[in-house]
């Protein structure tokens, strides 16, 4: 149990009482499975809801589709500080990741692709599956739940086209200096591919500040949105040389043209879309997004921070470990951890009112900006009670 006089933690800044009251379930439940799907706010809520009833009243209405769509491209830009013309929406990150890996020509002597232990299953799934395109992928291994920043100087070289790097590691939430890779990747004459899905929305990502060539992130998590959207940011520079053969007519320079002889890729991020965008999931990843643009992810981040010195104050407290980084410079929002059948636990835990996600050997509390102090004790109260 928690040890008396322990609970000294900052004050957010900004109003939490107020924020939480935006998401019913948490008068009933502990939410700390945010890296997997975060909780339902009334705005967002209420976003589909005012698509439905569109569809109902109206029926068919492209031009207010296209105008959510891109209303949830700003919000992204606005996230991640890049032009909405950089961006588009895809329907998972892995449709999105599969658009960036049809995009080049792997025959010349930069075919090599460089991913990481680190990355989630997709990523390294979609370019195993590009082999068969010519390219040679090598992938940076984990140590210690970490990767040394060093091994990036080893394993990219003069023939790593893009190198793929998780900002933080779903399993354990070590989180890599973007910054750092990029100049690494860059000056070897490598881009750089970042998966910000378990980053985004915990704290400021600046594309351009970071100096990264591609990114993808979703909604479900941490942009307080739902299955069914992704954004894609590609650096205006690029967007041009890149062919995808995964497209559509959505991708095309002028899509309400329809004529079959003229295919011209669109000269923005729009290339990379492709056909009918989930217009429903669109609405809600926008008022998602919409949110934590003026909540401010710098200001999450500091919470975020505070909520995880807190964690794992507490985990040491109570004799439990942890095989999340000690060092919070070098952690997310994410802190797992081991524990036996982790899939039975998060069950009962979940019986108990309190949403944790099971990975592998761990399970994982995963913080957001509406989390308290007391939601990681009673978590941790629960877990106690369930493992003794
Ligand atoms: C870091 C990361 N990348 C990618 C994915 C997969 O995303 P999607 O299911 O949208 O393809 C996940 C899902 O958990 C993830 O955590």
């Amino acid at each position: 149990m928690k040890k008396e006089g322990t609970t000294s933690i900052g004050k957010p800044g900004f109003d939490i009482k107020a924020w939480r009251s935006q998401f019913p379930i948490l008068e009933r439940v502990v939410h700390l499975a945010n890296c997997s799907q975060s909780p339902q706010s009334l705005r967002v809520r209420k976003a589909i809801a005012d698509y439905l009833d569109d569809w109902n009243e109206n029926g068919m209405n492209w031009e207010k589709w296209m105008a959510d769509v891109s209303a949830s491209k700003e919000e992204f830009a606005r996230l991640i500080n890049c032009r909405p013309g950089e961006v588009s929406m895809h329907a998972s990150a892995s449709q999105a990741i599969t658009s960036v890996a049809s995009s080049f020509d792997y025959s010349g002597k930069r075919n090599k692709i460089v991913v990481t232990e680190a990355d989630f299953p997709t990523v390294i799934f979609i370019w195993k599956a590009c082999r068969r395109l010519g390219i040679d992928l090598e992938i940076v291994p984990v140590v210690n739940g970490e990767i040394d920043p060093a091994s990036y100087e080893k394993f990219i070289d003069e023939r790593t086209l893009i190198a793929c790097i998780p900002q933080v590691y779903y399993q354990n939430g070590f989180k890599q200096d973007i910054a750092l890779i990029a100049g690494i990747a860059h000056k070897k004459g490598s881009l750089i591919f970042v998966d910000a899905y378990q980053a985004l929305g915990t704290e400021p990502v600046d594309a351009k500040a970071m100096d990264i060539d591609i990114l993808v992130s979703g909604n479900l998590k941490y942009l307080l949105g739902m299955p069914g959207s992704a954004y894609l940011y590609v650096k205006e520079e690029l967007i041009p040389g890149m062919n995808p053969t995964a497209t559509g007519w959505l991708g095309q320079e002028d899509p309400f043209a329809f004529n079959i002889h003229d295919f011209r890729y669109a000269n923005d991020g729009r290339r990379f879309d492709t056909g009918t965008p989930a217009v429903v999931t669109a609405c809600a990843a926008r008022e998602g997004m919409r949110i934590l643009n003026e909540v401010g992810v710098a200001q999450i981040k500091l919470w975020i921070d505070e909520l995880s010195r807190y964690a794992l104050r507490e985990l040491a407290g109570r004799g439990f470990e942890t095989t999340s980084p000690h060092d919070i410079a070098k952690k997310g929002a994410i802190t797992s951890i081991p524990v036996p059948s982790p899939q039975t636990v998060e069950t009962e835990l979940k019986e108990r009112g309190i949403l944790v996600s099971a990975r592998g050997p761990v399970i994982r509390l995963a913080h957001h900006f509406f989390v308290t102090p007391e939601d990681i004790d009673r978590a941790l109260d629960s877990l106690e009670e369930i493992l003794r």
